[in-house]
């Protein structure tokens, strides 16, 4: 319609209208952010928080287009074109920027997703009236009538959204009753607060007017606790009033309310009904009050005619009109006690606050008991009056939390660590409570089936926007340096020292105390009764509030100042302070330094044993290396936490693991183009460690031979020791027991249990435990069973020294299988039994599987001979390859047990072909020899075969020199021999095996070769 307007009167119709709604959203506390030539764009909550914005919103839209059509009609009139408008309203999550103008005056501009759903409900309302979208609906239901339009397609959105056209003011006021709505929570607590009230009421009763004020935080429980009082009073008039917090510039709004309800005016009557009504009232009340009337008149707004106090002087009519409602209450309570209840002082305004002042000087002696409510903020000056009463109201305690809490969602054991975690984020709030509660209601996490069950696990609890209201707001009306305060603190942490705090904030100390103690008296933040000062947020969602109310670049400014102050502050302890650090350099985006710290507490976390936490810091810290820029710190920090990776991924993933595989690969070729060799040898020899672990011996050994050559290019040939150690166990493998233990012998001195010592870092198995341990099996095949014993027994102790699981683990299970191999059941279940339980708490397949071997073979040999076969069986298929012929072993031997010879037969040549093609001869000799007996066991006239079997062994024995198995299969053999009519030959092998001993006379083995020769000799 304007357009066919001449611009000029286009202008002057629509420049006075534009006027009157900015005017309109300023009275609601709102903000202009944008005037389009024919509309404005406004904020609500923003950039001053107030926790019923989406109410203010709303009230100044009705408001708006009542204002217009009065302006309309106007303009109308006199004869010129009327219009009209549409107002759409939604609520959600903006990010406000703010612009300095030329003139120093700052400027917000909203952005986000939530503005352009406003814009669209805009142009979606019919003309005349205002459109909502679902979410200020659910916000303000019953504070105002909402008529639904529908669900429409709005751009930008997939689903379609419910609109809602909002048709005026809904019957409720307060919060509570809009918690009356849903249906109270069962009241709790509360008992001594009910008593000091019950105790003013009776005084009240007798004449002894009494005034209580009960403080307390938003969502304590002021406006519940009145209400639970006047449900369990009798014989009272009650009268209530309540300040609202967009009003406190209407005067005397509580005051009116008040007398609405005294003189039971309801909205609809119209001036004349309300005259008659007051007027019958005063009347029957005391015929002597009728002068108060053209007062009360003139405050209604019923005046008739000429307003007989219109000449009247501003002050004595506004202190007559006061007297006037007050001589009527105290007359009021000749005849019955009166309870006047005035909530929410802290929104009140002048006139009101007079008023209460008056009435508050006068009531003495009367029967009114005055009951009001505050925030802390507010203070009044009756504090000093005998017969006022205060209470603080504290949240809820821990058990009536509790109660309440289960009131609400019921007992089930599943709920209980929700529970825990609503308790700790609200810290007994009640209103906290039930807005988190009905929030995850809202978002289905939980739902209402006869009981209340949990859908989805728990994630981090969002904060419903009701609450964030509250909380915003109270940040918003702290004075400006005590807000930043309380943002910069929400920066560092729930909890921070003051030391700490004094190097990120950066102001004189005086100052910084002085508003710390503000906070304090505010009950934002706690003093920490510790040695240090130390403070903390009262609510977690206060800290997370004020945290989320600062700018992206400054809160990026702070955590950067506040990870250089922790630096400084604590450079002597730093160790203490990785997870903080990474976390203050990963919120400021510094790439570089997030990554060290991961990787440091990655490290730490290793020393710990907790590989999974490690690889949680190690994790990260890859995905961010892609930020550094490129060249050699790139390569070097990705290098550095590859190398922290590799120390988790063996233990949680295990040792013949691609993920093993593939982080010491990376290893490998980052060292390589560094040229740092240390790292490089340490890539390797995992490499060979995986290869080993699958089999493939051959393969390992040629690694590590290359490797060897690299070491000596080390410093001082610091790596040759480690790069020994590798090699001496994949030589013990490979069946080298000769080299093995002249490699061990050199090394058993020298490391060291210190993670620093160069090399420990390099194998999964800390090296000062890892040597005694295989130099132990490696001394056992060499025929030194009581020097194998002793290596074992200092295997363990080291283990159990350095506390390192993956490292205990392997000590136990090493040292139950040396158990097994010197045929010794109680200690091998012992130690397997010990093993299994560390690698079963831990995750550590590996060792377990394998603990769970020698278990199976304990039973066997001790007449639980199917048991025993099946937990062999069970695990056979999933031990590493390099312990697969000793379980073929054990097997072998459970099936001679169970005398299922052609068993004992087909897993015995499987095994032996499978070490031909990894080339791990270790066991050639055992596995040869037990053929032998199945052979024997299968068809005793076999003779031949077994024969061959058992020299063949003996002679692979002799080779390596691994005199344990030369001596069973000799002893094999010498019985073979001897029931063959071939007793001197036989005599004349064993003894000469048998005397070559020179330990271990106790052991089984020795024990029955003496007997047999023994026997021979006779
Ligand atoms: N003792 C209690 N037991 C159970 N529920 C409670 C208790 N106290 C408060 N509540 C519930 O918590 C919510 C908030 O309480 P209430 O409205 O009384 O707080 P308030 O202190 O008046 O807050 P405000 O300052 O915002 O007015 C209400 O829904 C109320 O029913
Ligand atoms: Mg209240």
């Amino acid at each position: 319609m304007i357009e066919d307007l001449d611009p000029e009167e286009a202008r002057a119709i629509v420049d006075p209208a534009l006027r009157l709604m900015m005017k309109t959203v300023q009275q609601y506390g709102g903000y202009v952010a944008q005037s389009t030539g024919d509309g404005i764009f406004a904020l609500f909550g923003a950039p001053v928080a107030h926790e019923d914005h989406p109410q203010r919103a709303l009230y100044a839209a009705v408001r708006m287009q009542e204002e217009l059509k009065r302006y309309s009609d106007r303009v109308h009139a006199e004869g010129r074109i009327p219009l009209q408008a549409r107002v759409g309203v939604n609520t959600g999550e903006v990010v406000v920027r703010s612009i300095t103008t030329g003139e120093g005056r700052t400027e917000y501009t909203p952005v986000g997703h939530s503005t352009g759903i406003a814009a669209r409900m805009q142009a979606l309302a019919p003309i005349g009236s205002i459109a909502a979208t679902e979410s200020v609906r659910k916000l303000c239901e019953g504070y105002f009538v909402f008529k639904s339009l529908g669900p429409t397609k709005v751009k930008g959105v997939t689903e379609p959204v419910n609109v809602y056209e909002v048709t005026g003011l809904g019957p409720l006021r307060t919060r509570l009753q809009r918690a009356a709505a849903r249906g109270y929570t069962k009241f709790v607590g509360r008992q001594r607060e009910m008593e000091a009230m019950k105790h003013a009421a009776e005084l009240a009763k007798t004449g002894h007017g009494q005034i209580v004020a009960v403080v307390a935080e938003a969502g304590v429980g002021k406006s519940r606790l009145f209400h639970e009082f006047k449900a369990s009073e009798s014989g009272w008039m009650v009268l209530e009033a309540f300040s609202v917090s967009h009003d406190k510039a209407s005067a005397y709004l509580p005051v009116l309310d008040l007398l609405h309800s005294y003189f039971k005016i309801a909205s609809d009557d119209d001036a004349r009904s309300r005259r008659e009504k007051v007027a019958g009232k005063i009347a029957v009340l005391d015929r002597s009050l009728e002068d108060t009337l053209p007062y009360l008149y003139a405050l209604l707004g019923i005046v008739e005619g000429m307003d007989p106090l219109a000449q009247m002087d501003g002050q004595v009519k506004k202190r007559r009109t006061l007297d006037a409602i007050k001589r009527i209450l105290l007359r009021e309570s000749l005849n019955q006690p009166l309870m006047v209840i005035f909530e929410d002082l802290h929104w009140i305004d002048d006139q009101t606050q007079e008023f209460l002042n008056l009435l508050a000087d006068s009531l003495a002696n009367t029967k009114i008991l005055l009951l009001v409510n505050y925030r802390p903020e507010y203070s009044h000056q009756w504090g000093s009056k005998t017969y006022y009463t205060q209470l603080r109201l504290d949240p809820l305690g821990k058990e009536s939390a509790e109660e309440m809490l289960s009131a609400r969602i019921g007992d089930s054991p599943e709920l209980a660590p929700l529970k825990q975690l609503v308790l700790g984020r609200t810290q007994g709030n009640p209103l906290f409570i039930e807005e988190l509660i009905e929030a995850l209601f809202d978002e289905g996490v939980l739902v209402r089936n006869g009981t209340v069950t949990l859908t989805r696990p728990l994630g981090q609890l969002k904060i419903p926007p009701t609450v964030q209201g509250i909380l915003a707001a109270r940040i918003d009306r702290l004075p400006p340096e005590a807000k930043e305060l309380l943002q910069t603190l929400a920066v560092i942490g729930m909890h921070f020292s003051l030391a700490l705090a004094r190097a990120v904030v950066q102001q004189p100390p005086e100052q910084l105390d002085r508003l710390l103690s503000y906070l304090q008296a505010g009950e934002f933040v706690y003093e920490q009764p510790t040695a240090d000062v130390e403070y903390e947020f009262k609510h977690a969602l206060t800290h997370d509030e004020a945290y989320k109310s600062l700018l992206t670049d400054r809160r990026m400014l702070l955590h950067e100042r506040t990870g250089q102050a922790i630096e400084a502050l604590y450079h002597e302890r730093l160790e203490d302070h990785y997870a903080d650090l990474a976390y203050h350099y990963g919120s400021s985006n510094n790439a570089a330094k997030t990554i060290e710290y991961l990787r440091l507490a990655g490290g730490q976390a290793v020393d710990r044993g907790a590989y999974a936490q490690a690889l949680a810091n190690v994790e990260p810290a890859v995905k961010l290396i892609e930020q550094l820029p490129e060249g050699t710190e790139r390569l070097r920090a990705e290098l550095d936490v590859r190398l922290v990776e590799g120390m988790a991924v063996s233990p949680l993933y295990g040792l013949a693991s691609t993920e093993r595989l593939h982080t010491y690969q990376r290893v490998c070729e980052l060292s390589a183009r560094l040229g740092d060799i240390s790292a490089e040898v340490q890539g390797r020899i995992n490499v060979a460690g995986v290869y080993m672990s699958r089999g493939e011996v051959s393969r390992s050994l040629e690694i590590m031979r290359r490797c060897v050559e690299l070491a000596q290019r080390s410093p001082g040939g610091e790596l040759i020791p480690v790069v020994h150690l590798q090699l001496a166990i994949i030589l013990h493998d490979a069946g080298d027991s000769v080299q093995a233990s002249s490699l061990l012998s050199d090394l058993i001195t020298h490391f060291e249990p210190a993670r620093q010592e160069a090399g420990s870092d390099y194998l999964p198995i800390n090296p000062w435990v890892l040597t005694p341990t295989v130099f132990s099996r490696v001394q056992h095949t060499l025929g030194r069973p009581d020097e194998a014993l002793k290596l074992s027994e200092l295997a363990l102790h080291r283990a159990r020294q350095l506390k390192r699981p993956f490292t205990i683990s392997l000590a136990y299970v090493a040292a139950a299988t040396l158990h097994y191999e010197r045929r010794e059941l109680v200690a091998a279940r012992d130690l397997a039994e010990a093993a299994i339980a560390v690698a079963d708490e831990h995750g550590f397949e590996n060792h377990l599987v394998w603990g769970r071997s020698v278990r199976g073979w304990v039973l066997a040999e001790s007449g639980q001979t199917a048991k025993g076969i099946a937990e062999l069986e069970a695990n056979a298929a999933q031990v590493l390859a390099n312990f697969q012929m000793q379980v073929s072993e054990m097997l072998a031997q459970a099936y001679l047990r169970a005398g299922s010879a052609h068993r004992a037969v087909s897993t015995l040549d499987e095994a032996l072909s499978r070490s031909e093609l990894a080339g791990m001869h270790f066991y050639d000799a055992s596995l040869h020899r037990l053929k032998g007996e199945a052979i024997l066991m299968r068809d005793s006239s076999m003779i031949a075969q077994a024969e061959e079997c058992f020299r063949k062994g003996i002679g692979m024995a002799r080779s390596r020199s691994a005199k344990s198995w030369e001596l069973r299969a000799t002893t094999s053999l010498a019985r073979l021999l001897r029931d063959t009519g071939r007793r001197d030959e036989a005599r004349a092998m064993l003894a000469e095996i048998y005397n070559w001993f020179t330990e271990g006379f106790d052991t089984a083995d020795l024990k029955d070769a003496k007997a047999l020769l023994d026997q021979l000799r006779t």
